[in-house]
C-alpha cells in the first residue's frame, strides 16, 4: 500500500491549534480537508483529522479493533450513558450489539412506524399558521415524544414531561462538561443540576423496568425486545444494563434526528425547486391523506431530501476514536493514545467526491448507482459501530417530513445562512425561525 500524504499543522508552541479549533472547529476541518489526513496538536494531545473516504474506512471498519471511543463521550457522558452501546467497548460492545439487534428488525420497525406517523401528525396539528416558530425546537419535541413512545410504549405517559425535562438538563450538563475547562467532578451548580436530573431519570427508568419485568409480555416497543433478549448461554440484560441502553437510545436517538429535520426545513425554505418536487410527490402518492410506514418506498424525493441534508448538515459531524495501540492508517504511523477524528462534515463537502459540493441537489440521491453515491458519504458512520438506529431515523424523519410538509410551507423568518454550531450534534445556531403558511 502507498503511504498517504500527511499534512502537518503544528500550530503555536504549547497550545498547538487549540485556539483555531475552539474558535471554529468545523472551519478548521474544512480548511485542511483536501489533504485527506492531517496531524494537529490540540494542547498536549495529538489529533488526526481524516477526510479521505478510504482512510476513514480503514479507521472505522478494517482497523476498528485498534481503536476505542474518544475521551469526550466515553469519560464525560459516563454518568448518563453508563455501559450503553455508544460508550461500550470490545467484547461487551459486541455482546450488547447482538442482544439489541432484534429491536431494530423490519418487523419491529413497522410497529414503530405506526407510532411515528401518528405522533408526526399530532405534532403538526399543534402548529398555528402565521405565528413564528423555532422549528428546530418543535422537531426536538416531536422526536423526543417518538423516542419515548417507541422505547417504552405507554408507560411513559405520566412521566413523559419529567423524562423530557430531565433528559434536556442532563444533556446540557454533559455538553457543558465536554466544552468546559473546569475539571470533571467539581461541584458546580450545573453539575449538581445535571446529577440530580440523572438521578431522576434513573428512578423513573428503573421503576418502569421493574414493572415491566413483573408484567412480562411484548408491548411492541424497544424495551420488550431488550427484556426478552438472551445470550447463547441463556443470560440476558441486568437491570443496570437495560437502564444504560435505554438512556443511550434516548440520547442518541432524538437530538440527531431532530437536528437533521431542522436543517431540512431550512434547506426547503431556501430551495424552491426541492420544495416543488416534494409537493408534487406528496400530492401524487398521498393525495392529502396522512403518510404511513407502507407509503415510504413510494416517496423517493422525500428520502433524497433527507439524504442530501445529511450530506450538507450531518448531525454526527465528527466521529472520534482513540488509538488503543500503535497502528498505521494509510501507512501513516499513529501512536497509541492519539485521537483520530473522521470529519464527516468536511468529507461530505469535498469537491473530490461531490460536484458543486455546497449546492443542495436532490439528483445526487435519485436514480443511478446507489453504491457510487456512498463514496465520501458517512452520515451514519461505518463498520461494527455503524449507527444501529440508521433505518429507524430515516423512517421517522421521512414520516415527519411528509406529514408536516403536507400541511405547511415554512417561510424563513430570519436572515440566511443559518450558522452551523458543532456541539455534540450539528445544530443550527440560534434555531431555525420560520413562519408556517397553511397549504
Ligand atoms: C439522523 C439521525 C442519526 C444520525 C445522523 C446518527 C449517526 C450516528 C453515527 C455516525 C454513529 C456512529 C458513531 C461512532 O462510530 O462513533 C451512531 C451510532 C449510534 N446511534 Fe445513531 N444516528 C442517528 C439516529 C439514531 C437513532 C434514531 C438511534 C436509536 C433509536 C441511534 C442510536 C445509535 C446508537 C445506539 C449508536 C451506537 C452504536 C454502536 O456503537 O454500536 N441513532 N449514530
Amino acid at each position: 500500500m502507498t503511504t498517504a500524504a500527511l499534512r502537518v499543522e503544528p500550530g503555536l508552541p504549547l497550545i498547538g491549534n487549540l485556539l483555531e479549533f475552539r474558535r471554529d472547529r468545523l472551519g478548521f476541518q474544512m480548511r485542511v480537508a483536501d489533504s485527506g489526513i492531517t496531524r494537529t496538536r490540540i494542547a498536549w494531545r495529538t489529533v488526526y483529522i481524516v477526510t479521505d473516504h478510504e482512510l476513514a474506512h480503514e479507521v472505522l471498519v478494517e482497523k476498528d479493533d485498534a481503536f476505542i471511543k474518544g475521551p469526550g463521550l466515553s469519560v464525560v457522558a459516563k454518568p448518563l450513558l453508563g455501559e450503553g452501546l455508544l460508550t461500550a467497548e470490545k467484547d461487551f460492545h459486541r455482546r450488547s450489539r447482538k442482544l439489541l439487534a432484534p429491536a431494530f428488525t423490519p418487523k419491529r420497525m413497522a410497529g414503530y412506524g405506526a407510532v411515528m406517523a401518528d405522533r408526526a401528525v399530532a405534532h403538526a396539528a399543534q402548529v398555528r399558521p402565521g405565528a413564528m416558530i423555532d422549528i428546530a425546537e418543535r422537531m426536538m419535541a416531536t422526536t423526543l415524544d417518538i423516542v419515548g413512545r417507541t422505547l417504552f410504549d405507554a408507560d411513559l405517559a405520566g412521566d413523559a414531561r419529567a423524562v423530557g425535562d430531565a433528559l434536556t438538563e442532563a444533556m446540557e450538563y454533559v455538553l457543558a462538561a465536554v466544552l468546559s475547562a473546569v475539571p470533571l467532578g467539581w461541584p458546580t451548580p450545573r453539575r449538581k443540576r445535571g446529577m440530580a436530573a440523572i438521578a431522576q431519570l434513573d428512578e423513573i427508568v428503573l421503576r418502569i423496568i421493574a414493572e415491566r419485568r413483573a408484567a412480562g409480555g411484548d408491548r411492541g416497543d424497544v424495551l420488550s425486545t431488550i427484556l426478552a433478549a438472551r445470550d447463547d448461554d441463556g443470560t440476558g440484560f441486568t437491570d443496570r444494563h437495560v437502564r444504560d441502553e435505554i438512556m443511550t437510545l434516548m440520547l442518541a436517538g432524538h437530538e440527531t434526528t431532530a437536528n437533521l429535520l431542522a436543517w431540512v426545513w431550512y434547506a426547503l425554505a431556501t430551495e424552491p425547486a426541492a420544495q416543488a418536487r416534494l409537493d408534487a410527490e406528496l400530492a401524487e402518492v398521498l393525495g392529502g391523506r396522512p403518510p404511513t410506514y407502507e407509503d415510504l418506498p413510494r416517496l423517493p424525493v422525500t428520502l433524497a431530501i433527507l439524504e442530501e441534508a445529511l450530506r450538507l448538515y450531518p448531525p454526527a459531524h465528527t466521529i472520534a476514536r482513540q488509538a488503543d495501540r500503535d497502528v498505521a492508517i494509510g501507512g501513516v504511523p499513529i501512536a497509541k493514545g492519539a485521537i483520530v477524528t473522521v470529519s464527516v462534515a468536511a468529507m461530505q463537502r469535498r469537491a473530490a467526491y461531490w460536484d458543486e459540493p455546497l449546492a443542495f441537489r436532490l439528483e445526487r440521491f435519485l436514480g443511478g448507482d446507489r453504491k457510487a453515491r456512498r463514496v465520501g458519504y458517512l452520515p451514519f458512520g461505518a463498520g461494527p459501530r455503524v449507527c444501529i438506529g440508521n433505518h429507524f431515523a430515516l423512517v421517522e424523519a421521512q414520516l415527519i417530513l411528509a406529514a408536516w410538509a403536507q400541511r405547511f410551507h415554512f417561510r424563513l423568518a430570519q436572515p440566511a445562512p443559518v450558522a452551523l454550531e458543532p456541539l455534540m450534534t450539528l445544530r443550527p445556531k440560534g434555531g431555525v425561525w420560520v413562519e408556517p403558511i397553511a397549504r
